[in-house]
């Protein structure tokens, strides 16, 4: 019977901040990102509804649907099967009631077996429904300061916290959703100094985007770390590796080998044996009668090598 006792737990992510080994969390959207994140042991993955913007091309996270978010959160499971997933609940399918959040963290653990669901704000409602997620076996990852659901209310992807009041006030969600049984939250675009204090005062464990260095960990969105987009570097990211480029150079160079015809070369091509190459060219063209013929020794001649791989 398969078990999945061998993937990484909220247990295990409250064990590494206890002991003050920081957590790497990273966005993955897709089977092959995934089995590379899961290759290179990160803990815990992100189907982040940032797919809206970076993968579907929306200007925001708004459009994302339930139904995205459980599409890419089972390739993401397909390909990471030791690293914790926590995949987000989408901008309209939590924030009327707790009857809707329940129906659509249930459907998202179930459909894509993720290990936890995120969801952004610390709003009385959305507390409400952190309680009862948790209470129902549901762990919730919370996620204040620049929430992209929010954009329209913050008024663009800004910095927050910056004043003493705001500053208090994202204090104060974070010791809420403790409370109420988020097992952690992620803090975005907040000043340094706010991010180490929200981390000292908290047991659950911080994950900082743009909170600077003091969080018990880290996350970043695929596309900025590989610089998949040229022309947009947030601040808070930092390429590890120019991926992007690397691809786009491949792309020219694979354009310009078909259009030289030089791919594909013989090894990347599929011969016919000597016998019965030199068979099709005695007989082709030929009759109706010679292409019949012609047709069974070649097909006979492709179900001998018909590996692709
Ligand atoms: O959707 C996402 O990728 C996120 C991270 C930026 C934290 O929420």
């Amino acid at each position: 019977m398969p078990t999945n006792n061998k993937r990484i737990s909220i247990l295990d992510l409250q064990a590494m901040a206890d002991s003050n080994r920081r957590i790497a969390m990273l966005t993955c959207y897709d089977y092959p990102s995934a089995q590379l994140a899961e290759e290179a042991e990160i803990p815990i993955i992100l189907v982040g509804d940032t797919l809206g913007m970076v993968v579907l091309g929306y200007d925001s996270t708004l459009p994302v649907t339930l139904d995205d978010m459980v599409h890419h959160g089972k390739a993401v499971r397909r390909g990471a099967q030791k690293a914790h997933v926590v995949v987000d609940l989408p901008f309209g399918s939590y924030q009327s009631n707790s009857m809707k959040a329940m129906e659509s963290a249930i459907r998202i653990m179930k459909e894509t077996e993720c290990d936890s669901v995120k969801l952004e704000g610390a709003s009385e409602q959305e507390l409400t429904t952190i309680q009862q997620l948790s209470t129902s076996g549901i762990p919730v990852m919370g996620h204040i300061g620049l929430t992209p659901q929010s954009v329209h209310a913050l008024g663009g992807f800004k910095l927050q916290g910056r004043t003493p009041r705001d500053a208090i006030r994202l204090l104060a969600e974070a010791q809420k959703l403790q409370d109420a049984g988020v097992y952690a939250v992620v803090l975005e675009c907040i000043p340094t100094a706010l991010g180490a204090k929200i981390t000292e005062v908290l047991d659950i464990p911080t994950i900082g985007i743009g909170a600077g260095p003091y969080t018990n960990g880290q996350v970043q969105v695929w596309h900025d770390i590989f610089n998949l987009y040229q022309d947009l570097k947030p601040r808070h990211s930092r390429i590890f590796s120019p991926v992007g480029q690397q691809m786009l150079s491949g792309i020219r160079q694979y354009m310009a080998a078909v259009q030289d015809g030089e791919f594909p070369n013989s090894q990347e091509s599929f011969m016919l044996s000597k016998e019965v190459a030199a068979w099709v060219k005695n007989n082709l063209p030929g009759s109706e009668h010679s292409m019949k013929q012609a047709e069974q020794v070649l097909s006979e001649a492709i179900r001998d090598d018909n590996e692709l791989i």
